[in-house]
């Protein structure tokens, strides 16, 4: 793989800035985005209200923490348009996310949120080894999900040149691999893997693709995922990470140099990490539920939201800002089998290791005789033989504590999704 280190003059300042320097900025910022939003926002109004707080209780940043979070029924309850802190007539761009249950989330930018995302995202492109005048595949969705427009703006802001493919339709996402000659692709990595499959049946080999480096998020993925797809495509898999509610991708980046964590854009949003059962802030290295709290955000300011994603913050190496670790997964993807708490990427991590099984997986919990139960469907890979199944079981038992059934099924026999794979069916 080629080295992507990027020349440290072409790095934003504030990237490598002292931390005293980047402490003293979020500070500025927070105070505005605190009395923005109070202003400007009869939500915050009377949401800070109702906690006897306001703007000027914060006078450092550990202030913070006397603030109420804020959570997604909070923007359900005030749907569509209800937490905006701007008139509707200066939004310029709105997005939703569907979920699972009840109304979307609808989320709005106005024109200078949209030019600090399209940076955030250049910045993000640039730290997973992208330069001005390569040429990037979008394979995101585009429409309402913020993945697909996110991605190309910051793209075209880096100076790149863009191929607004969306998501779907996998054989024409190689085709367009194999003659465009892309050096990135921004895709969910299970997208990835789906793809992956295509070069195969075409029998194209993935590892002769122009492509450097791939930059993949929307959803939690392992280190073991990584090395699955490095291999496979020889160039380099990155992780990007962001959400709707507070921006959308590129709240944080890996650094393609060292891929350690994902640095969070600090300048722009702080993170907090809180205990999830009771909302105490613990310190940075303990594992807890991420809370982002934006600084400079005009149409919909969130103050410490809640994202649902389980993660620590440890200090900053390729840059000054911190980092996040990979995320575990969602508060809410959280399985617990007769007592043990297991997340998808556990199991993930350990099916990876195994010779005759692919990455595609699902996990199915049942509850026959009101005791859970949990079945791993993966495929077998090649070479898969009879043993990989129970292979997994005893490795499952061995390092997780819990006892799953695994069903091996045929190669191309899970369904492949074209934006965010789901990991677990519970028909409990
Ligand atoms: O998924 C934004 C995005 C698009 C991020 C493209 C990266 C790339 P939402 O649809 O609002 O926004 O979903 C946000 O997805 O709270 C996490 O649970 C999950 N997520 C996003 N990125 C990662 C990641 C976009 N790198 C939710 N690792 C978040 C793990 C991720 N989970």
């Amino acid at each position: 793989m080629e080295d992507l280190t990027p020349d440290p003059a072409i790095l934003d300042p504030i990237e490598t800035a002292p931390l005293a320097e980047i402490r003293s900025l979020q500070l500025d910022r927070l105070k505005w985005s605190l009395e923005h939003a109070y202003r400007n926002s009869p939500f915050y109004r009377d949401h800070f209200d109702g906690a006897r707080v306001t703007p000027a209780d914060l006078e450092t940043l550990e202030d913070l923490a006397r603030f109420p979070f804020t959570v997604k029924d909070h923007l359900r309850r005030t749907y569509p348009f209800g937490m905006m802190a701007v008139p509707k007539s200066e939004l310029r761009r709105i997005h939703a996310s569907s979920g699972t249950t009840g109304k979307a989330t609808v989320v709005g930018y106005t024109a200078h949120d949209l030019d600090v995302w399209a940076d955030v995202v250049a910045r993000s492109i640039r730290a997973s080894g992208g330069r001005r005048g390569d040429t990037v595949h979008v394979a995101y969705g585009y429409g309402l999900f913020t993945g697909g427009l996110g991605a190309h703006a910051g793209a075209e802001r880096l100076g790149c040149t863009v191929i607004p493919v969306s998501g779907g339709m996998t054989e024409r996402q190689v085709t367009l691999l194999v003659d465009f000659q892309p050096d990135l692709i921004m895709v969910t990595p299970s997208y990835m893997l789906a793809i992956l499959d295509e070069f195969e049946r075409q029998g194209i080999d993935p590892s002769s693709t122009s492509l450097k480096a791939g930059i993949f998020g929307a959803e939690p993925w392992t280190d073991a995922m990584r090395r699955e797809i490095e291999s496979a495509f020889d160039m380099h898999a990155v992780d990007i990470y962001g959400l709707s509610e507070v921006m959308g991708p590129g709240v944080a980046n890996e650094c393609v140099e060292s891929k350690d964590g994902l640095h969070v854009w600090e300048d722009h949003f702080y993170p907090e990490i809180v205990d999830p059962a009771t909302g105490e802030v613990l310190a940075d290295g303990e594992e807890g539920e991420l809370v982002f709290t934006t600084l400079t955000k005009e149409a919909l300011p969130v103050i410490r939201y809640r994202t649902g994603d389980l993660t620590r913050l440890m200090p900053g190496t390729a840059r000054s800002m911190r980092r996040m670790a990979k995320v575990v997964g969602r508060k809410d993807d959280m399985m617990i089998i007769r007592g043990v708490n297991v997340f998808p990427s556990q199991i993930e991590e350990l099916l990876l290791e195994i010779e005759g099984l692919s990455p595609h997986y699902y996990i199915e919990l049942t509850r026959p005789d009101r005791l859970d139960e949990m079945t791993i469907h993966v495929e077998r890979s090649g070479a898969g033989d009879a043993d990989a199944g129970s292979e997994l079981a005893r490795r499952v038992k061995d390092r997780i504590g819990i006892t799953a059934s695994v069903a091996v099924a045929d190669h191309g026999s899970i369904e492949r999704s074209s934006g965010k794979a789901r990991r677990i069916v519970d028909r409990r």
